[in-house]
């Protein structure tokens, strides 16, 4: 894993945008997986500021979303396809077109839409960078602890814990969806790339569960130590349980020296 420590949210976005740029300006057709949530809300802001700059675009992008609540329409203000369009489709030069979510309503199959949603992204070359964020019981997308660490797309249950936790999105009498597909934890370590940001205190000990406990089905963000190319994006408040706080600052300072002389480079080590 590579962990990169920042001030404070802002600091993270801004992080977390210079690998979404580095993918999008070095790719011909950048295949980017996407996240909801609040933690990925400034990432896509400081993306619609560097695309209004004309430091990138989206136009030859394709996009695969993580998950989507169970019978919902995409239309519904809920829905996860709502919040792209809110949060970055409408701002930027995105054909919706190329744009995916794991939508299953209306007497869908669950099964079939998780097949297709693979087969789509197959077709599509695979996903280059996944944007994740992390739940605070340690879940990624919506593989909840106790998920295959083999899983694919699918239908999962939400736990009591992330009904709680999301609650705050909804108004009292909303219907809060019990249900979502997601991308599975297999789905999500074929990507090249995957790029998990996590800020706040309430984050602290599921980040210390994802880097320094054992890898566990019961943390599914866990599973990320098996990855080659984890960038793992923190504030100060969600890294403050790991205990190697002194490397990991030494760490930093000489990948951004790497950086720095090299650039942020989307291409396997085997083709350098
Ligand atoms: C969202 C998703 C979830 C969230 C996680 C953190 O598409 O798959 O795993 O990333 O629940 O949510 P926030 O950012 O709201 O704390």
């Amino acid at each position: 894993m590579q962990i990169v420590l920042c001030d404070d949210a802002d600091h993270a976005a801004r992080e977390a945008a210079k690998w979404v740029q580095a993918l999008l300006v070095q790719k011909k057709r950048p295949v980017l997986g996407l996240a909801t949530g609040t933690t990925p809300i400034c990432l896509y802001q400081q993306l619609i500021r560097l695309y209004q700059q004309k430091q990138i675009s989206f136009a030859s992008c394709t996009t695969f979303n993580l998950d989507e609540y169970f019978d919902i329409a995409p239309e519904h203000p809920q829905s996860y396809r709502s919040f792209m369009q809110h949060q970055l489709f409408n701002h930027v030069d995105i054909d919706r077109q190329n744009t995916h979510l794991p939508v299953c309503f209306d007497g869908q199959n669950p099964r079939r839409v998780g097949l297709e949603y693979e087969q789509r992204i197959a077709a599509a070359g695979g996903i280059d960078l996944q944007i994740l964020g992390i739940g605070s019981n340690g879940h990624i997308g919506f593989n909840e602890p106790t998920s295959s660490l083999a899983s694919r797309t699918r239908l999962k249950t939400l736990t009591a814990q992330t009904l709680s936790d999301n609650s705050r999105l909804f108004v009292p009498g909303e219907i809060q969806p019990t249900m979502a597909m997601t991308m599975g934890i297999a789905t999500i370590m074929d990507a090249r790339y995957v790029l998990l940001i996590a800020t706040g205190k309430a984050k602290a000990e599921a980040v210390r569960q994802m880097v320094c406990g054992p890898v566990s089905a019961y943390c599914p963000a866990s599973i990320l130590q098996m990855h080659e190319h984890a960038i793992v994006v923190l504030d100060k408040d969600a890294a403050s349980l790991i205990a190697e706080q002194q490397y990991l600052r030494v760490a930093e300072k000489e990948n951004q020296r790497m950086i720095e002389m090299y650039g942020l480079q989307f291409i396997a080590d085997r083709e350098v």
